[in-house]
């Protein structure tokens, strides 16, 4: 979460997005697909991007050396870690489940509920150096981590590469790299793209075909928010002037029966104090879900089983417990948030289109991948999940 001290640090202004400077980039995208936008003072380049993914993969950004942004955001669960909740320095758990960066150049707005984070440059200042929850617990470390980063032969000339003009290591390279590095994170070659978009019709199981159909019926009604080419009301294009933005209450919680949610997972009500944002949450992406158990903000859903039940019910009814509360009733619920009988032959096919989703060629692709050698100091200490 995005508090105190970390807020002055924002002296960088990477608030301008512009087309130009999505432009002359070699982007791992389709033809059709417009690039994710960029901002004007961080234009893209590989030594950039290249510079990025090394810091991504690197714990010394970290207080005590042990946590990386990969630690959290794992190449083959689609950078997420698995765990219901994220675990930071000093084994802190915090309160959010780990999102996905597929695509997350193509997100207005970033992470499960804050309507005023909007580019990854400013989003990498929370890991680093928020205390609420520590996650990389490097606030008031910085001269020491960046003197380190310098005395690597790799960062002394990999900093010059991607910033000719200003190489200096501090926050405003070492944000913007890894906000070029996060941009060309882009899954669009899942079985269901074949399917859908390169005609290849054996692509995904019949299976995975009945459950398209469901997905974009009105019984279900998925499509109204998980809807477009991210299965989210959130897009952002570099072609396209508009931006969408969704966020919505699903009904996982309503604890006293007027509608609250857990302390800890209020959602957008805590940054704009407005009651009726009470659990509202961004439309999750649904590309890779396959992968990224456990499911929503705080990660209550183990599995795509329980999610469909949750859907079904119109809302999670939890028995007991601190949390109790019939959510299908939440006064602050969206009312495409139906309810729905179905088969288990239904439920069973809307998770194989669900899965069809998974794009191997994002979670494989070596581009993406740790690029330090085995036993090197930028992850000798990491501590993955
Ligand atoms: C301790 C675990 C942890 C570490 C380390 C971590 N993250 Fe995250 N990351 C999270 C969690 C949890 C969220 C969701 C936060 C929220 O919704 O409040 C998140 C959200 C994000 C998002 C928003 C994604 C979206 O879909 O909106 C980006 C981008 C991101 N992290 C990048 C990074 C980068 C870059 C680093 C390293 C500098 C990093 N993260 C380190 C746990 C971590
Ligand atoms: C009213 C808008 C809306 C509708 C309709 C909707 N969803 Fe969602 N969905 C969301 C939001 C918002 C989230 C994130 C909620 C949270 O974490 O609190 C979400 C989360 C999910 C997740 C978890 C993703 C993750 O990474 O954690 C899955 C899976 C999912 N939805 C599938 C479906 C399916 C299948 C349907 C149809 C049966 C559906 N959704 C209908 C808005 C909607």
């Amino acid at each position: 979460m995005l508090k105190g001290s970390v807020a002055l640090i924002l002296v960088m202004g990477v608030a301008m997005l512009g087309t130009d400077a999505a432009e002359h980039f070699a982007w791992p995208i389709p033809a059709w697909m417009p690039a994710p936008p960029v901002p004007k003072d961080n234009p893209m380049s590989a030594a950039k991007v290249e510079l990025g993914r090394h810091l991504f993969y690197d714990s010394r950004l970290s207080r005590d050396g042990t946590v990386a942004c990969a630690s959290c955001h794992e190449q083959s669960k689609a950078f997420t870690d698995g765990r219901e909740l994220s675990v930071g320095v000093d084994s802190t758990v915090g309160v959010r489940n780990v999102p996905s960066l597929a695509n997350v150049g193509y997100m207005p707005q970033l992470t499960w509920g804050n309507p005023h984070m909007t580019t990854p440059e400013f989003q990498a200042l929370v890991p680093l150096f928020g205390d609420n929850p520590l996650e990389m617990g490097s606030a008031g470390q910085e001269a020491r981590i960046f003197a380190a980063l310098a005395d690597d032969p790799y960062y002394a000339e990999a900093f010059s590469r991607a910033f000719p003009e200003r190489p200096a290591i501090d926050l405003f390279t070492v944000t913007r790299a890894l906000g070029a590095f996060q941009r060309t994170l882009i899954s669009l070659d899942s079985p269901y793209d074949r399917f859908k978009y390169w005609g290849e019709t054996d692509a995904i199981s019949d299976a995975a075909k009945r459950g398209e159909q469901l997905f974009f019926d009105h019984r279900f009604e998925c499509y109204h928010c998980h809807t477009g080419i991210m299965f989210s009301d959130n897009l952002q294009t570099s072609r396209s002037p508009v931006v969408e933005r969704g966020n919505h209450n699903n009904g996982l919680y309503n604890i006293d029966g007027r509608g609250a949610y857990p302390p800890q997972a209020t959602g957008f009500i805590e940054f704009t104090g407005n009651p009726a944002d009470m659990g509202r949450f961004r439309t999750a992406s649904l590309r890779n879900v396959g992968v990224t158990a456990p499911y929503f903000h705080d990660g209550s859903a183990a599995t795509l089983e329980d999610v469909l039940d949750h859907y079904a019910n119109a809302g999670r009814v939890i028995a007991e417990g601190p949390y109790a509360g019939d959510g299908s009733k939440n006064p602050y619920k969206d009312t495409m948030i139906v309810g729905f009988k179905a088969s288990d032959q239904e439920i069973a096919d809307i998770i194989a289109f669900l899965n069809s989703l998974t794009d191997e060629t994002f979670l494989t692709n070596p581009d993406y991948a740790d690029p330090w050698p085995e036993g090197h100091a930028a992850s000798i200490n990491r501590v993955m999940p």
